[in-house]
């Protein structure tokens, strides 16, 4: 046998809740041999790092420590959690401002260490912001990608397996377009075992509800939502290192999308080494067409604020 030792490095940018959340998700998932972490607040990563470092003797396997950009030069994906996150009452797109500023300084440090990474976009407004590092990297559309609608999507099948019983991964189903106010089910698809739902209009509406203000619940309960993003931070990580080709609800580049281009919405696509693949074209009914369209628009109203 010559089977030759290969490490894995995940660079996870922004040590807050969210980046912190997920280094130890993929730290408890063994998703890569080597885990940095970088913070503008460098004791906030080391305080991390050394604290994930004693949980490895129950872990084993896995290289954790708090590095600055220079470490990007290896990775295979770089997660970028960092920037402002939403106060109660905020949306997501109020933070786009104050986020652009701090993705031009991150951008700009990432490409002069590695310009041949994924790069795996979670702040907020997380579709603008994955547009914004796309443009900004020069990267190919489909090694920049937003987390998109993927949580979205897990909220909306829980909440759909809470109220018929069914184990939600038995479920298909997406919310696609924004990640935040103007998102939306995708019901005329969605099925169990190709099945369509039986669910009265009101329990849909509901579960909609539900889903799309998810996040202010939380953030009005604990301040921040941190553990479902990690999880499906590693999802997608998990889809891109062991190249799955799994369909996941990520954010990418739209091109003639329904007639929509040049915005990074939400959509089905699949995940694969190179990133997203393809982007699978859903069967949409007209009125989920015209509702993804009126989504894309309000994001492209926000993009031509920014200069790039
Ligand atoms: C969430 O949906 C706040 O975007 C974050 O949990």
């Amino acid at each position: 046998m010559n089977q030759q030792f290969k490490a894995t490095r995940i660079a996870v940018i922004g040590a807050g809740a969210v980046g912190s959340t997920t280094a130890y998700t993929l730290l408890l998932r063994h998703r890569a041999t080597e885990l940095v972490l970088i913070d503008a607040n460098r004791n906030k990563a080391l305080g991390d790092a050394l604290d994930m470092n004693h949980g490895l003797p129950f872990v084993g396997g896995v290289k954790v420590w708090a590095g600055d950009y220079p470490d990007c030069a290896d990775a295979d994906i770089i997660i970028i959690a960092a920037g402002a996150a939403q106060r109660p009452g905020e949306t997501r797109l109020d933070l786009l401002k104050r986020n652009v500023e701090i993705f031009e300084n991150i951008i700009e440090n990432v490409l002069k260490y590695n310009q041949n990474s994924i790069l795996l976009v979670a702040t907020n407004p997380v579709d603008i912001i994955a547009y914004f590092s796309w443009k900004k990297s020069g990267f190919p559309p489909h090694r920049v990608i937003g987390s998109g609608t993927l949580l979205d999507s897990a909220r909306f099948r829980y909440l759909i397996g809470e109220k018929l019983r069914i184990d939600p991964r038995s479920i298909h189903g997406h919310i696609i377009g924004e990640h935040g106010d103007t998102e939306l089910p995708v019901w005329s698809l969605t099925n169990i075992a190709g099945t369509s739902l039986e669910l009265p209009e009101e329990d849909k509406q509901e579960i909609f509800a539900n889903t799309r203000d998810a996040a202010y619940q939380i953030i009005q309960a604990k301040g921040a939502t941190y553990y479902a993003i990690a999880l499906a931070l590693d999802r997608i990580c998990a889809a891109i290192l062991h190249n799955e080709s799994s369909v996941l609800t990520v954010s990418t580049l739209l091109e003639d999308y329904h007639g929509i281009s040049d915005v990074y919405l939400g959509v089905p696509c699949v995940v694969d080494r190179t990133g997203v693949r393809q982007v699978m074209k859903l069967s949409l009914a007209d009125s989920e067409i015209e509702m993804l369209r009126r989504s894309a628009n309000t994001l492209k109203d926000r993009i031509a604020e920014i200069r790039f």
